[in-house]
């Protein structure tokens, strides 16, 4: 059955993104960001999540397949092994993933997968418009869904609507050579409210609106195209701090972390955890820990860096070099620099629950989040919050993550130049404890303020016009 406003008076919230998490019964499974940030939201709201369902089916779906959970209804999609070929492996991970993290020479353009790509955003339109609500919020999610509002609009749906985009924004200059770029330009003046991680990219893309699709930048955050007004603003995401930190403290107790610690032994830990991409500067990083030990003999057998990396995208061929060059990276250091009581990196591609990264988070003297281009990176986020407050370990974060804006504290390093990745390596292992303390503390500061719940109660105050949806019914 299909939920209704009721007379609540808190508009039903309606999110689309390409992956949908429905909650694992157990709690043991490892919940996406986007999961987590949205808990928040769906706790206030009734709530409709529209996206893919993650299968592949040899008929596409008309209609979604509707699972109803607590005060969420999941609405999802199949996609045909055509549909997964070209929207999701095509277009949005081969063309538009490295154009947006300024990767110009690893895009690769195919106007087959472009077709696929919109083709799949007017089937998810086509099947979503007849859910819609007139009170409904929608609030899209992602580059895989760039042209979804214009998709709506086509179809008569006036709600407000509005768009999150999770990774950087590129300079007008790097999007302008993806072919269908002024495309997407004019999709996005279909929104309402754009989001995105910080003030950088915020300019980047009001500035594309302006150059590329001929777009008036009024006062502060707002553009107009023609009728159309849309609003383009920062709002960098956040993770749940409180849960975090929790679970880091209660993690000693968990097995794979008292195995870790008795691994250990007396080594320090450095860790660094990412999804296997090379947006996330995996083997320039292994490559600066081989600096760092290079530069550094007395640290070799006193300190051991762990690289927690779920395999990801395999299926396109730049994550699948990628995987042969971390491979081969790191069976070379270890090859060179290990003995035979010592391996100096230790590599995993297992997806562990949140529980067992915030306890291993905990345990490292060092994070090390030392991206070539990042949205925001919530990894780095986590890695502060799970901190011990009394003794807590030291952040090196890539000046090219969003979360370098706010976690001034942390030693900020440009991942291209492997030496000053390694000499902040030694700064975090040799940092006193007085100055770790007071550094820690105003990040936490800082990402308590800024955390997933003011991140949600933002976006959707800004996306409702400006009042809070909790408090009243919302007038369009
Ligand atoms: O942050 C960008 C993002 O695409 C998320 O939407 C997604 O959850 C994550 O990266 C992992 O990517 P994928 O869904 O392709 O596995």
């Amino acid at each position: 059955p299909q939920q209704t406003n009721g007379d609540s008076g808190v508009p039903r919230l309606v999110v689309v993104s390409n992956r949908v998490a429905i909650p694992d019964p157990t709690g043991k499974g490892s919940a996406g960001g986007l999961a987590v940030a949205l808990k928040e939201a769906f706790e206030a709201h009734r709530g409709l999540w529209f996206g893919w369902s993650g299968k592949v089916a040899a008929q596409p779906s008309t209609t979604p397949r509707i699972v109803d959970k607590g005060n969420v209804q999941y609405a999802l999609m199949d996609l045909t092994p055509l549909d997964r070929q070209e929207y999701y492996n095509g277009f949005a991970n081969r063309a538009l993933w490295p154009i947006m993290h300024y990767r110009i020479g690893l895009s690769e353009f195919s106007r087959a997968d472009y077709a696929g790509y919109l083709r799949v955003n007017r089937s998810f339109a086509s099947a979503l418009a007849g859910m819609i609500q007139p009170d409904d919020l929608i609030w899209v999610h992602d580059y895989h869904l760039i042209p979804l509002a214009a998709e709506l609009r086509a179809l008569g749906v006036t709600n407000r609507i509005g768009y999150f985009h999770h990774i950087p924004w590129p300079a007008p200059e790097v999007l302008g050579t993806l072919p269908g770029s002024q495309d997407l330009l004019r999709d996005i003046t279909e929104y309402n409210l754009v989001g995105v991680q910080t003030d950088l990219d915020a300019d980047n893309l009001r500035r594309g609106l302006v150059q590329e699709v001929g777009a008036i930048q009024r006062k502060g955050d707002l553009v107009e195209l023609g009728e159309k007004q849309i609003r383009v603003k920062g709002f960098p995401i956040g993770i749940d701090v409180n849960s975090f930190q929790q679970a880091a403290k209660r993690s000693s107790t968990n097995r794979l972390v008292r195995q870790t610690v008795a691994g250990l032994g007396s080594r320090r830990l450095i860790i660094g955890i990412d999804r296997l991409d090379y947006s996330k500067g995996i083997p320039e990083r292994m490559e600066s820990f081989e600096r760092f030990l290079i530069g550094n003999p007395d640290q070799r057998g006193q300190v051991t860096y762990l690289q927690v990396t779920p395999v990801s995208r395999s299926e396109v061929p730049e994550y699948a070099t990628l995987s042969r060059v971390v491979n081969e990276t790191l069976g070379r250091i270890n090859g060179s620099l290990g003995e035979p009581g010592w391996v100096p990196i230790h590599y995993v591609n297992s997806t562990y629950p949140r529980p067992v990264l915030a306890g291993l988070n905990r345990l490292a003297r060092v994070g090390l989040v030392t991206p070539m281009r990042d949205g925001m990176n919530l990894v780095a986020k986590e890695y502060v919050a799970a901190q011990d407050p009394e003794d807590p370990g030291m952040l090196v974060l890539s000046k090219f993550a969003g979360a370098a804006q706010q976690m001034t504290d942390a030693l900020i390093v440009n991942p291209n130049d492997k030496i000053e990745v390694a000499e902040a390596i030694r700064d975090a292992l040799y940092m006193g404890r007085e100055e770790r303390v007071a550094r820690w503390e105003r990040m936490m500061a800082t990402i308590t303020q800024c955390d997933i719940a003011s991140w949600t109660a933002s976006f959707l105050k800004d996306l409702s016009g400006g009042r809070s949806p909790g408090a009243g019914r919302i007038l369009r």
